[in-house]
């Protein structure tokens, strides 16, 4: 097996998707360790979260930095400094910029509550619901630059029920979100996710040892 990838998570919220991984990480092998934290929110549910169990759990507040592209450095300094191999987006409210994307080009992760590219953006749940979807569900993606548009890791669909509330919507879509992503990232510290331009192929275990 490669080298164990050390993963950074950033979330700006509750942090249920990193909750999440910390969960699945103690009963299966990710080949990866979460090595750090980060959020723009100094009381994101997700730093304590971290902290719960003993990952170092950063904020880095944005209004000390005069642009995005300072901010941005100053994480890409404390990425370095952890040497991590692979950012995992949970949640993370803030867009980034293209030079932050271009340093870790394939080696961020994201998460989003809709089939893209359909309802890209911070409303995918209700605003899929509001269009009258029959099916919705989740998206894992690589980033890059332009918002919820990088190439599809994993895709699950979630049926809309006729009578439901958006928050039950909600509440269903996330079980799915919380099933796919550790999957995700795991796939991608098992060195198993190959990109030919817009498409993943995961490969077998059995494919790896041939490689
Ligand atoms: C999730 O719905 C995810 O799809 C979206 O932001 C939400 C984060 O939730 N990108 P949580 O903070 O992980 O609970």
């Amino acid at each position: 097996m490669h080298n164990r990838k050390r993963i950074a998570v950033f979330a700006s919220g509750f942090g249920s998707n990193l909750q999440a991984l910390i969960d699945y990480s103690k009963s299966n092998d990710l080949n990866g360790d979460i090595a750090l934290v980060l959020s723009d929110k100094e009381h994101a549910r997700a730093l304590d979260r971290a902290r719960e169990s003993g990952i170092k759990a950063v904020f880095v507040n944005p209004l000390e930095y005069d642009d995005r592209k300072k901010y941005d450095t100053k994480i890409i300094e404390l990425l370095e400094s952890e040497k991590i191999d692979l950012i995992v987006l949970a949640g993370y409210m803030l867009v980034l910029s293209s030079e932050f994307v271009s340093k870790f080009r394939n080696k961020i992760l994201n998460i989003h509550p809709a089939l893209l590219p359909s309802f890209k953006g911070t409303h995918g749940i209700k605003d899929a619901f509001d269009y009258g979807v029959k099916v919705t569900g989740v998206t894992v993606h690589f980033v890059e630059e332009d918002l919820d548009s990088g190439p599809i890791i994993i895709q699950k669909p979630v049926e809309v029920e006729q009578d439901e509330s958006v928050e039950e919507l909600e509440s269903r879509i996330h079980r799915v979100e919380h099933q796919i992503y550790p999957l995700a990232v795991r796939y991608f510290c098992e060195d198993r996710l190959r990109i030919d331009g817009r498409k993943v192929r995961i490969l077998s275990k059995e494919n790896m040892n041939g490689e």
